[in-house]
């Protein structure tokens, strides 16, 4: 057996699927996530939410385990591999797809090339007729120069992308930034669609609303720290909570 398959083979502890505990990441000497911990089952989708500069995006980041910000303390745990022990392409191998807000599609390559350097990766995920068939546009513009695409094409083509790989944990940095509201819901109907097929999904939004109407669960930051944890319903329920942390 690879070292690979040791590490993916679930433990036989009590652990959630996807947990992180007591994590503190630091840029440099800025301590900004303070001790982030919530668990996600297999299958759900969890809105991580919270005013800008809360910590949303360094939280995504440490759980990538990207090299900013650095993970000084903490556990974080997926399908029982310990990804807080990982470097950023052990943690891909391991299913964790980050998709930036950045998005970085990958200039002069077309849609299709876009996705197929993806499907290079070592464990496959979709297929481009599976990619295809559930965002029918990147189909009609498989030819076409990525960074061409309009913003919501491009969104698409992200998260595209991260299907190609072997994904159990994706993570969406703002997928509905800067897009029209016809276009957010055409995307929210695809992640709906991504959810029937049970990929855990950590999504972080600014449109509290449309992140809520997808998540089974929320977590809210403020300043690095967990300020809530409950289902969807309970932070939409509840009023305090969404005009001090959501503006809504
Ligand atoms: N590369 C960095 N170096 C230093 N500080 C950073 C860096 N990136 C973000 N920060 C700081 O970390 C805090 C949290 O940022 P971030 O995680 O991007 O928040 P959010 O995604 O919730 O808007 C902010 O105060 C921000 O200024
Ligand atoms: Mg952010």
């Amino acid at each position: 057996m690879s070292e690979k398959e040791t590490k993916s083979e679930p433990t036989n502890d009590k652990r959630p699927y996807f947990s992180i505990e007591n994590v503190h990441s630091y840029y440099g000497e800025s301590y900004i996530v303070q001790g982030v911990s919530f668990d996600i089952k297999e299958g759900e989708i969890l809105a991580l939410l919270g005013r800008n500069g809360a910590g949303k995006t360094s939280t995504l980041r440490s759980i990538a385990r990207t090299d900013d910000p650095e993970v000084k303390s903490g556990e974080i745990w997926l399908n029982g591999v310990a990804l807080h022990e990982l470097k950023t392409h052990e943690a891909a191998l391991s299913g964790v797809q980050l998709v930036q807000e950045s998005r970085n599609i990958i200039q002069g390559l077309t849609v299709e090339e876009n996705l197929a350097l993806a499907q290079v990766a070592p464990g496959h995920g979709w297929s481009l007729e599976e990619v295809y068939d559930h965002f029918p546009r990147l189909g009609e513009r498989r030819k076409q120069e990525g960074t061409t695409l309009s913003g919501g094409e491009q969104q698409m083509l992200a998260v595209a992308r991260a299907l190609s790989r072997d994904v159990k944990l994706l993570l969406l940095d703002e997928p509905y930034e800067g897009l029209a509201p016809v276009i957010v819901q055409e995307i929210e109907k695809i992640l709906l669609s991504i959810k029937k097929l049970g990929i855990t999904t950590i999504i972080v939004e600014q449109n509290a609303v449309a992140a809520l109407r997808l998540s089974d669960r929320a977590a809210i930051l403020d300043t690095g720290e967990i300020v809530f944890t409950g289902t969807a319903q309970e932070v939409l329920d509840n009023e305090d909570l969404r005009h001090e942390y959501l503006a809504i």
